[in-house]
C-alpha cells in the first residue's frame, strides 16, 4: 500500500548522532518535519540546516508537545528521559517513534505499556528498525512459509568497535545514563529484537556472561556526541560498571507458525571488536535449510542447503519475493542500508496511522520494547548468578 504522508507533522526530540538521521529519513517520505528540540544552540543550529520552523531550546519537550502542528514525536534523546518523555507525549494525544531502549527498568517501561493499551491511544513504536531490511523480512518469510523446515538453532553477532579504546567516550558507559546493560542493552538487543521478529516467537530464558574488559576509562569533561573524538590528555579517569562484551544463550518459546518451537539461539554482543563497525549478523539453521545475513553487505541474504548448492539472494531480484514490496524503493544493484531502514520503518509507522491502523504493525510496539527491557534485567541477572534465567 502506498499512502502520501505529506500531512502528517513530525517534532523531533533530540539532535544528536540519531536525530538527524530520523529528520533525513521522514524528509525522504515527504513527512512534514515542523519542530525540533534539544539544547538551545544545537536545536537552533539543527533548524537552519534542515529548514525546520518550530526551535524548542532548553531540552524543552513539554513546549513541543504544546505544538498544534506536530502530530508523531520522534524521541532520539538518550535513554534516560525516553520513559518521561513517551509518558508525556501519549498524553499529550501525540503518536510516538522512541529510540531504543524503551527506558532503563522494566519497573518504568511498564507504565508506557499500559499507557498505550489506554483506549484511543496513540500509535507508539519502539526504533527497532532492524525488522525493516528488506532482508530481515525476506529471511521472516522464508522460515514462516517453512522453507527451512523446522528451525533447529540461531547464531550470530553484534561487533562494534567504536568503545575499543579506554580513551573513547560516551553516555552509554555509565549505567547511570544508558542503563546497567551497554553493549547488550545498546546493540544486542538489536539482534535479539531482530532474531524475536524473524522467528515469530518470543525468548522464554536466558543465559549470560558479560565481561568489561576495561575496568577503568578516561573521560573528557563535559558531554560528547556519540561518534566525537576527544582529545586523550585532556581526560580524567573513572570506574566502568557496564559490560564491553558479553555471550548470550537464549531458548525461544513456540511460533503460532509452527516452524519454531524451543529453538536454542546464541549470539556474541561486543562494542571492543576491532575491525568491526557495525556487524549485526545471524544464522537461522533448519531441517529443510539455513540462511544467513549481514548488516554490513545488507542487500544480499545466503540460503544454505545440504543437498543443492547454495544461493546468494539478492534485494529487489527474483530471490526477494512479494513479501519485501513496499519495503524497497531502488532497483537490484543499487544498494539500501542503514538510513533506508529507519525510512522504511517510519514509512510502515506512518502509513499505520494515515490508514486509521488499517495496515500491519510490523513495527516494535511498546510490549516489545518493554520485552526487550526486562530481558536486559534477566541477562544481568543470569550473568551475576550463572544460572539460566526465565525471561
Ligand atoms: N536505532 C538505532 O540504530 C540507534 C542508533 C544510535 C542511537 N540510538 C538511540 O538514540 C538515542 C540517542 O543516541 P545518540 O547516539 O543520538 O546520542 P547523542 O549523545 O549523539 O545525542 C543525544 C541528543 O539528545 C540531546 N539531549 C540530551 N538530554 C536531552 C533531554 N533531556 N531532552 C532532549 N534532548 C536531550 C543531546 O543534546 C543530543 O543532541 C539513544 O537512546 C540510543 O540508544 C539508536
Amino acid at each position: 500500500m502506498s499512502i502520501p504522508l505529506h500531512q502528517l507533522r513530525a517534532g523531533v526530540i533530540g539532535t544528536g548522532f540519531i536525530g538527524p538521521v530520523h529528520i533525513e529519513a521522514l524528509k525522504r517520505l515527504g513527512v512534514q518535519v515542523t519542530a525540533i528540540c534539544g539544547s538551545t544552540r544545537s536545536a537552533t543550529a539543527c533548524a537552519q540546516q534542515w529548514g525546520i520552523p518550530e526551535v524548542y531550546g532548553d531540552y524543552d519537550y513539554r513546549a513541543l508537545y504544546r505544538s498544534p502542528n506536530v502530530d508523531v514525536v520522534h524521541i532520539t534523546s538518550p535513554n534516560k528521559v525516553h520513559v518521561e518523555q513517551s509518558l508525556a507525549a501519549l498524553a499529550a494525544g501525540k503518536h510516538v517513534v522512541c529510540e531504543k531502549p524503551l527506558g532503563m527498568t522494566a519497573q518504568e517501561t511498564r507504565k508506557v505499556v499500559a499507557a498505550t493499551q489506554r483506549a484511543g491511544a496513540p500509535v507508539f513504536a519502539v526504533n527497532y528498525m532492524c525488522r525493516f531490511f528488506p532482508a530481515v523480512l525476506q529471511m521472516r518469510a522464508l522460515v514462516q512459509r517453512g522453507d527451512l523446515g523446522q528451525i533447529i538453532h540461531v547464531q550470530g553477532h553484534f561487533f562494534q568497535d567504536w568503545l575499543l579504546q579506554a580513551t573513547d567516550y560516551n553516555w552509554r558507559l555509565l549505567a547511570s545514563e544508558g542503563g546497567k546493560l551497554r553493549a547488550v542493552g545498546d546493540i544486542g538487543t538489536h539482534w535479539i529484537d531482530a532474531v524475536t521478529f524473524i522467528l515469530g516467537a518470543k525468548t522464554e530464558a536466558v543465559f549470560a556472561h558479560l565481561e568489561t574488559f576495561h575496568k577503568t576509562r578516561f573521560r573528557p569533561r563535559g558531554q560528547v556526541q556519540t561518534f566525537a573524538k576527544v582529545d586523550p590528555k585532556t581526560m580524567q579517569p573513572y570506574k566502568v560498571d557496564t559490560e564491553d562484551f558479553g555471550s548470550v544463550l537464549l531458548k525461544f518459546g513456540k511460533a503460532e507458525h509452527g516452524f519454531v518451537n524451543g529453538t536454542h539461539a546464541n549470539a556474541s554482543i561486543s562494542q571492543v571488536a576491532a575491525g568491526w563497525k557495525c556487524s549485526l549478523a545471524l544464522g537461522i539453521y533448519g531441517t529443510k535449510g539455513s540462511v544467513s545475513w549481514d548488516l554490513q553487505q545488507p542487500n544480499e541474504i545466503l540460503v544454505g542447503r545440504r543437498d543443492e548448492p547454495n544461493q546468494i539472494l539478492q534485494r529487489a531480484t527474483a530471490g526477494f519475493s512479494e513479501d519485501v514490496v513496499g519495503f524497497t524503493d531502488y532497483p537490484g544493484g543499487h544498494p539500501e542500508g542503514f538510513p533506508d531502514s529507519h525510512k522504511m520503518h517510519y514509512r510502515a509507522v506512518y502509513e499505520h496511522i494515515a490508514s486509521g491502523r488499517k495496515t500491519p504493525a510490523l513495527f516494535a510496539t511498546a510490549a516489545d520494547g518493554h520485552h526487550e527491557v526486562k530481558l536486559c534485567e534477566a541477562i544481568l541477572r543470569s550473568s551475576r548468578t550463572k544460572r539460566w534465567v526465565r525471561a
